[in-house]
């Protein structure tokens, strides 16, 4: 698409190809909320060549940190990242979905061991991906996890 929906960016990162829907998840893995100084401009449900629609988030003077990767992967995996510098990008690269993950999801059984009130197991899933659907397995008591963005902490 040669619209441009919204202005490009000097110094930060452009989250792109964003599933529909989703901007607002990936500002709060991003720790942006009410009060954040951060120059942050998004575009929600605009056309894409590869997904039909998507969601932008650019983020002026930001880097983004390994773990805040891994979360974004998790519900957004076709998600590209640019690095901008001085209005170029310096940096493209597409997210990828790590085999596993810990103390980043927390088990929707309340019954599981990472779930115990006394002695709490590490939380640890086994993601898996299928076509465009990710899934979260929980280690200890098998619990699949499909609205992971609920459960991430
Ligand atoms: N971008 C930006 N500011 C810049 C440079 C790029 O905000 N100074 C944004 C563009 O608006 C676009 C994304 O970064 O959303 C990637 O830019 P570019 O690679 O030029 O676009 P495409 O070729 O469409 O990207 P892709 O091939 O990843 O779809
Ligand atoms: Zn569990």
């Amino acid at each position: 698409m040669n619209v441009l929906t919204i202005s490009k960016i000097r110094d930060g990162t452009v989250i792109d190809h964003i599933p529909s829907g989703k901007a607002l998840e990936v500002l709060k893995i991003l720790g942006i909320k009410r009060g954040s100084r951060e120059r942050v401009s998004m575009a929600m449900n605009v056309e894409s060549q590869k997904m039909g629609r998507k969601d932008i988030v650019k983020v002026e003077g930001k880097f983004i940190s390994e773990e805040e990767l891994n979360r974004i992967s998790l519900i957004a995996p076709e998600a590209t990242i640019n690095i901008i510098e001085n209005f170029e990008i310096k940096r493209k690269f597409r997210v990828s979905i790590p085999e596993s993950v810990e103390k980043l999801l927390r088990c929707p059984n309340m019954s599981c061991i990472s779930n115990d009130n006394k002695e709490p197991a590490t939380p640890i899933f086994r993601i898996e991906k299928t076509d465009n659907q990710v899934v979260a397995v929980c280690v200890y008591c098998g619990k699949k996890v499909y609205e992971i963005e609920e459960y991430l902490v």
